[in-house]
């Protein structure tokens, strides 16, 4: 007799482990299946976003960060730092440190919410009133029945056809996250998220970055104006070389460097270089599933269809997170993960997907929520904008980091909240009250009502509130 679930879960990056504990909590017995293992070839649970993504992204980020801080801000402040160096293993060893804590940490929480963890490969049998499912692990073939199925398995970069990834030479994510010494010089192939946040790590490290493009415009999903002050900053003050509107042509590995062959539309260039991050967007993760036995639907993309409450069409299988449509995003795949177990559970779960908020980790940081100024006008929507930049921060000088603005787009009638763009110093905090002023329905006459403390940089999302009405105090 097969093992017997309320829930399954298959994945246990951010949208499959929470759905685990939240569908326990709940008091569903549950099971969460996953076949990621670490270096030392052990399961190690968290997905892409705590193995090879989020939590080691930000740490090497903040590490160079503070390299070039001691490097080239303190001075500002009076403070001289001589004969600095940095050790780019112990950086390593930093990262893989607070990977390895929050990874044992969900197996501490699954024990604790008494999650059961399957290391192995998962694929659907068959369904009816039970779902089957086969685990294919170190110890051999498992197979499991659950009431529910929740399919969170994430998902994997996308390859182009010139660019073999070894993740020595040519790397995903996984490589960059792991470069033993710095490259002298770094092309990474696409400017988006990725690329600019491993791109700046390596940048501040003391590598020669270019990124070359393929889109003619940068940052397309960005409002406009904050792609606009992003190029000059990444450009001009980072020191990213950013070539738009480039075909790779070719990749051609030798023993210890690249030839990167690019086409800018007007002739063919080719760089030598030491390191190729090849990051250009990311593909649903469903091989070997087997979603054709159970009659599990894909977009013409590969995302698992789902409907508004990530249900599949199948009865009792959800699908969420990576694998499904939305944005990319480790918040956006937990909150689904809460909703459905929910919803399983008898609940209502929902999920707004118009107030997911983006951040990107670049310095300055990048974070928005809602419309952009672009979408608005495409639609029709009247709109006013008020716009306040950091140079008239107070707090924004004293930290010595005044790029950016923040920028909140309302309706021009109902004056609610559409959209909200930063760009500068803590972005990534700065967005929450954008987000939770959209989620209460707000308009910009609330925040612009609201009391911010001085001196902080919330004083920008103030300020930018009361310039949507032409009322700037500061300005
Ligand atoms: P995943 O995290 O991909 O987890 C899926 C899991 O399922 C994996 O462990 C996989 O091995 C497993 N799996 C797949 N198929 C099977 C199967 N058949 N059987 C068993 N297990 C299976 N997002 C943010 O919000 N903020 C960030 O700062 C951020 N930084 C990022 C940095 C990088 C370099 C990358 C690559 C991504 C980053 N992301 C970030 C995106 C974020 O990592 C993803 O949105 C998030 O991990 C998706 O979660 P998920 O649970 O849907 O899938
Ligand atoms: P992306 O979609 O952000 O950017 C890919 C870029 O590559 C685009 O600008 C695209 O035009 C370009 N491109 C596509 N094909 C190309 C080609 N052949 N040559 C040159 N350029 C090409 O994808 P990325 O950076 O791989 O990241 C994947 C996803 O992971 C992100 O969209 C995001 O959802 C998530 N992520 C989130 C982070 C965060 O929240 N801070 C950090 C990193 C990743």
């Amino acid at each position: 007799m097969n093992k017997q679930y309320d829930v399954a879960v298959i994945g246990a990056g951010p949208g499959g482990y929470v759905a685990a504990i939240r569908a326990a909590q709940l008091g569903l017995s549950t099971v969460c299946i996953d076949d990621f293992s670490g270096e030392d070839g052990k399961p190690s649970l968290g997905g892409t976003c705590l193995n090879v993504g989020c939590i080691p992204s930000k740490a090497l980020l903040e590490s160079s960060e503070n390299y070039e801080k001691v490097m080239h801000k303190f001075k500002d402040h009076g403070i001289e730092a001589k004969e600095v160096s940095f050790d780019v293993a112990k950086m390593l060893g930093r990262k893989n440190t607070i990977v390895k804590q929050f990874t044992n940490g969900i197996s501490l929480l699954f024990k604790k919410n008494k999650v059961d963890s399957e290391f192995g490969r998962a694929e659907f049998v068959s369904t009816g009133d039970l779902t089957t499912l086969k685990v294919v692990g170190k110890k051999g073939e498992t197979l499991l029945d659950a009431k529910h199925v929740i399919v969170a398995t994430g998902s994997k970069p996308r390859e182009l056809s010139q660019a073999k990834i070894d993740n020595k030479l040519i790397c995903d994510n996984v490589g960059a996250l792991a470069f033993d010494t710095v490259p002298k010089h770094l092309v990474v192939v696409g400017a988006g998220v990725i690329g600019l946040e491993m791109g700046s790590v390596w940048r501040r490290l003391g590598a020669k970055v270019t990124v070359i493009e393929s889109m003619p415009g940068f940052l397309s999903l960005a409002d406009q104006a904050i792609s606009k002050e992003a190029f000059r900053v990444f450009t001009k003050v980072v020191g990213l070389e950013i070539k738009l509107g480039c075909t790779l042509k070719k990749l051609d590995p030798k023993k210890n460097n690249i030839s990167v062959v690019y086409d800018d539309g007007q002739s063919e260039t080719t760089i030598e270089c030491d390191r190729v991050v090849v990051a250009v967007g990311r593909v649903p993760n469903t091989d070997g599933l087997g979603l054709n036995k159970v009659g599990i639907a894909v977009d013409d993309r590969g995302y698992i269809v789902v409907d508004e409450h990530n249900a599949t069409g199948v009865k009792n299988i959800y699908a969420i997170g990576d694998v499904v449509r939305g944005p990319m995003l480790a918040h956006k795949s937990s909150e689904e993960g809460v909703a459905v177990a929910e919803e399983i559970a008898g609940q209502a779960g929902h999920v707004n997907l118009d107030t997911i908020p983006w951040v990107i980790y670049t310095s300055p940081e990048i974070a928005w929520v809602g419309r952009t100024e672009q979408d608005l006008k495409a639609e029709g929507v009247p709109f006013r904008i008020g716009q306040f930049p950091f140079i008239a921060s107070g707090r924004a000088k004293a930290i010595g980091d005044t790029h950016g603005f923040v920028k909140m787009i309302a309706h021009a009638e109902t004056d609610q909240i559409l959209g909200v763009h930063v760009i500068g110093p803590y972005a990534s905090e700065l967005i929450s009250e954008a987000v939770v002023a959209m989620e209460f329905g707000a308009t910009s006459e609330d925040i612009a009502r609201i009391v911010h403390a001085h001196p902080s940089l919330s004083e920008a999302m103030h300020e930018a509130a009361l310039g949507v009405d032409g009322r700037y105090l500061s300005l």
